[in-house]
C-alpha cells in the first residue's frame, strides 16, 4: 500500500491558534540565566541584560506566548523578591533545580522585557503552593493596574509608569505533584479562592488557567472541571514524551536503540488519545468548547548530558526531537477546536529545547527549525485533510508512518506539512489536492532530515542539521506524488 492523502483545499475547519506554537522559560538550570539573561556587564552582546545572539534566533520563530517563571519553581517564588535594585534583591536557594543560588536579577521587570523584545505575549504562572492570596492578587495589580494603587505606585517607583498588558495567567503549577501535592477537590477548591482575587484592572482582561492534570489522570479533570470549570478559562494538562522510565532511566538523548525511537513516537503519538480522552470529560461540562486546553508543558525528556548537573534537565536535540515536535502539532491542530494553547519545555538550554548556549557560543536545534518551518500554520484556517498511512512496524507493533496537516494563510496560500517517523523506509505519498482541479497553482518546499538517527548540531558544526529546499514531488493537474526520506518533515507551499 502507498500512503494517500486527500487536502481538502475547499473545507475549512476552523482556526489553528498561533498560541499552540508557545513556549516556556523555568528558572531551571541554564534556561533563564546564561540562556536569556547575561547581565549589562556581561561580555556576551546583550541589550539590558538579555542576550541579543538568542533574541534574534527566536524573533524568527514569532513565538506568540512565553510562559514563566515556572513550573515547579512558580510554586516556590515570591515575585516582590525579584523587583527593584538588583543588587538589593534576595539571593535564595533554587530548591528544587539543582540547589543552585537564584540572585533574583530576572524578575518581572526583566521578563515583560524580554516578552517585548521578542514580540510575544507574557503567561505568567502564580504561586499557589508556597504563597498567599494577597501575594498573587498584588502581583496582578502591580502589572497591570492603571490608577493610583499601592501595586501600581510601587512600579513607577521600580520605574514602569504604564501597566502591562497581561492576558494569561496561571493558577498554580502542577499542583498534584511539586504545586503542593494536592487532592484534586482540594485544589479546585482553592482554585476558586485565589481566582477570585485575579483582578481585571482597567480593560485588561485576564484569561485564568487552571493547573490541570498530570498525563492521563482523567479523575482530575472531572474534578475540576465539575467544581470550578466555570470559573476558568484554560484548564493545563502535562505530557511529556519520554521512551524509557522516569526514575529508572529515560533514554539517552544521543544515542537512541530504534526500540527507543519506536517508544519516542509511540509516546508522542500518544498525545492524541490523551487530549481525546480529557476534552471528552470537559465536554461533558462544556459542550460549547468555552474553556480551552492548555498544554502548558510538552516535549522530550531524556536522561541529561553526562557530566552535566542532573538537576539542570540539559539534553542535546536531534532529528528525533523534530519529529517528535512535528507530529505533536499535527495532533494540535487535529483537536484545534480544544486545544488553545501548547508551550514546549522549554526554550533555551533546557529539555526540548531550539536553542542551546555554551559561554558566548549558540546554536539552533531541529526542533527550532520545526518550529520556524511550521509557524506558516499559525492563526491559518485549518483545511480537512484525510490520511492513509503505511505502518511503521518494529518488534510487531505498528504505528502510522505518516502525519500531514495542512491550512490555509490569510493570503490563501496554502502549506501542507508532513512527517516520516519510520527511521529506516521511504514513504511514497500520493496527495490529492481536492478543490483545486482545473485551476493552477505553483508548489514549493522545505525539508529536514538527517541521515543517522542521532543527527544533531553542535557549537563546532551548527548546521548540520537544517531545513533545505525539497524536489521531492510531482504535480500533475490536482496530484502529487511526494517522497518522503525516512525520518523526515516536510512542509509544502500551494500558491
Ligand atoms: O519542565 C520541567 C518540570 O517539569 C516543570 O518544572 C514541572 O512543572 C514539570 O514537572
Amino acid at each position: 500500500m502507498t500512503n494517500k492523502v486527500v487536502i481538502n483545499t475547499d473545507l475549512e475547519q476552523g482556526k489553528i491558534n498561533k498560541n499552540i506554537y508557545g513556549h516556556f522559560a523555568e528558572h531551571l538550570g541554564r534556561c533563564i540565566y546564561e540562556g536569556f539573561w547575561v547581565g549589562e556587564d556581561s561580555p556576551i552582546p546583550n541589550t539590558n541584560g538579555v542576550r541579543n545572539d538568542v533574541v534574534e534566533a527566536l524573533k524568527k520563530l514569532e513565538i506568540p506566548v512565553l510562559r514563566w517563571p515556572g513550573g515547579c519553581f512558580a510554586d516556590e517564588y515570591h515575585w516582590k523578591d525579584g523587583i527593584g535594585p538588583r543588587e538589593n534583591r534576595k539571593r535564595m536557594v533554587n530548591t528544587h533545580w539543582g540547589g543552585v543560588i537564584e540572585n533574583n536579577h530576572f524578575g518581572t521587570h526583566e521578563f515583560m522585557m524580554l516578552c517585548d523584545m521578542l514580540g510575544a505575549e507574557p503567561y505568567i504562572c502564580g504561586n499557589v503552593g508556597s504563597g498567599t492570596v494577597q501575594e498573587m492578587s498584588e502581583w496582578v495589580e502591580y502589572l497591570t493596574m492603571d490608577g493610583e494603587s499601592p501595586m501600581a505606585n510601587w512600579r513607577r517607583e521600580n520605574g514602569r509608569e504604564a501597566p502591562w498588558k497581561l492576558t494569561y495567567f496561571g493558577v498554580g503549577n502542577e499542583n498534584w505533584g511539586c504545586g503542593g501535592n494536592m487532592r484534586p477537590e482540594y485544589y479546585a477548591d482553592l482554585y476558586r479562592r485565589y481566582q477570585t482575587y485575579v483582578r481585571n484592572y482597567g480593560d485588561n482582561k485576564i484569561y485564568k488557567i487552571a493547573g490541570g492534570a498530570n498525563v492521563d489522570d482523567y479523575n482530575w479533570t472531572e474534578v475540576l472541571m465539575r467544581e470550578a470549570g466555570k470559573l476558568m478559562d484554560g484548564l493545563s494538562l502535562h505530557n511529556y514524551t519520554i521512551p524509557g522510565d522516569f526514575w529508572l532511566g529515560k533514554g539517552s538523548a544521543l544515542d537512541p536503540s530504534e526500540s527507543e525511537w519506536f517508544m519516542t513516537m509511540k509516546r508522542a503519538l500518544h498525545m492524541d488519545e490523551l487530549i481525546t480522552n480529557h476534552s471528552t470529560i470537559m465536554d461533558k461540562y462544556d459542550p460549547e468548547k468555552r474553556v480551552g486546553m492548555i498544554i502548558d508543558e510538552w516535549g522530550t525528556w531524556f536522561d541529561v548530558e553526562p557530566g552535566t548537573n542532573p538537576g539542570f534537565l540539559y539534553q542535546q536535540n536531534t532529528i528525533r526531537d523534530a519529529l517528535v515536535a512535528g507530529v505533536h502539532f499535527h495532533i494540535f491542530h487535529d483537536h484545534s477546536d480544544r486545544v488553545q494553547m501548547a508551550n514546549i519545555a522549554q526554550t533555551v538550554n533546557v529539555l526540548q529545547a531550539m536553542v542551546l548556549t555554551e559561554g558566548e557560543k549558540m546554536l539552533t536545534t531541529p526542533t527550532y527549525h520545526v518550529f520556524e518551518m511550521f509557524k506558516v500554520h499559525q492563526d491559518a484556517t485549518k483545511l480537512a485533510v484525510d490520511v492513509q498511512s503505511e505502518d511503521y512496524e518494529f518488534n510487531g507493533e505498528k504505528l502510522s508512518s505518516v502525519s500531514v496537516s495542512a491550512s490555509k494563510d490569510a493570503t490563501g496560500v496554502k502549506h501542507i506539512s508532513l512527517c516520516n517517523i519510520n527511521p529506516k523506509g521511504v514513504s511514497s505519498v500520493s496527495m490529492n489536492l481536492r478543490g483545486l482541479s482545473g485551476e493552477s497553482f505553483n508548489v514549493t518546499g522545505r525539508i529536514l532530515t538527517a541521515e543517522e538517527t542521532n543527527a544533531h548540531n553542535t557549537f563546532e558544526n551548527p548546521d548540520n542539521v537544517k531545513p533545505a529546499a525539497f524536489e521531492g514531488f510531482t504535480v500533475e493537474g490536482d496530484e502529487m506524488k511526494v517522497t518522503l526520506p525516512p525520518m523526515s518533515v516536510v512542509v509544502l507551499a500551494v500558491k
